[in-house]
């Protein structure tokens, strides 16, 4: 396993060149592709589904897919997702009636599940199921769009689930999302993350193996 994942968030990416964009970006270096499912009504905004998850794998593309449901209800979506290509899941605790359910409905579909904090959601959710997660996703800007400014506080956030991680004794990532660029991604690295989503700063960029190679030098620092 490597230490740390670069996810570009496709969600910055070219929609009209969908299939080759993406593969422009993993070309250029990136580990996992960031797919952000939008349902204007969770979160203020609307985007891609299972089809176009299913499309970029009919299209050749292999890495692992990350999804990120920012939807509600959730259930109903998991699996149209897995069945789609999806590798991981990750989901809004509080879009969910019942957390436990849909953390296992993820696994049961072959995929690794995820839960994801927004800014101001408290970590209680954590509570009973550090050993059935996959991945714990803190959110650095408020869902719904990319481009937003990383929120200091974040920093906290993440070393006291970095904390939680360790003394559980689980092989659990820890994802950042939102705001992360090739200046602040040492500083996030420090407090703990090893899963890196980054939207605008890679495909606002001519040169995606460019800004790729500059976020891992700052973390090899
Ligand atoms: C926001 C999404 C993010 C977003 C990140 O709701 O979950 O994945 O695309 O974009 P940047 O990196 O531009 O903040
Ligand atoms: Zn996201």
């Amino acid at each position: 396993m490597k230490e740390f994942l670069i996810a570009p968030s496709i969600l910055s990416a070219d929609f009209a060149r969908l299939g080759e964009d993406v593969a422009r970006v993993l070309t250029a270096g990136a580990d996992v592709v960031h797919f952000d499912v939008m349902d204007n009504h969770y979160v203020p905004n609307l985007t891609i589904g299972p089809m176009v998850c299913q499309a970029l794998r009919n299209y050749g593309i292999q890495a692992p897919i990350d999804v990120h449901l920012m939807v509600k209800p959730v259930d109903r979506l998991i699996p149209d997702f897995a069945k789609a290509g999806a590798s991981i899941i990750t989901f809004h605790p509080e879009a969910s009636e019942h957390i436990d359910r849909t953390v296992q409905l993820i696994r049961d579909h072959g995929c690794q599940a995820g839960l994801v904090f927004n800014p101001a959601t408290p970590l209680h959710y954590l509570d009973y199921l550090m050993d059935k997660l996959d991945v714990i996703l803190l959110m650095s800007v408020n869902p719904g769009f990319g481009g937003q400014s990383f929120i200091p506080g974040t920093l906290d956030k993440l070393r006291e689930v970095r904390r939680r991680i360790d003394e559980s004794g689980h092989a659990i990532r820890l994802e950042i999302d939102g705001g992360v660029k090739v200046d602040n991604i040492r500083a996030i690295a420090a407090a703990g993350a090893d899963m890196f989503v980054a939207g605008s700063a890679i495909f606002s960029q001519p040169d995606y193996q460019a800004v790729i190679q500059q976020m891992r030098s700052e973390l090899a620092l």
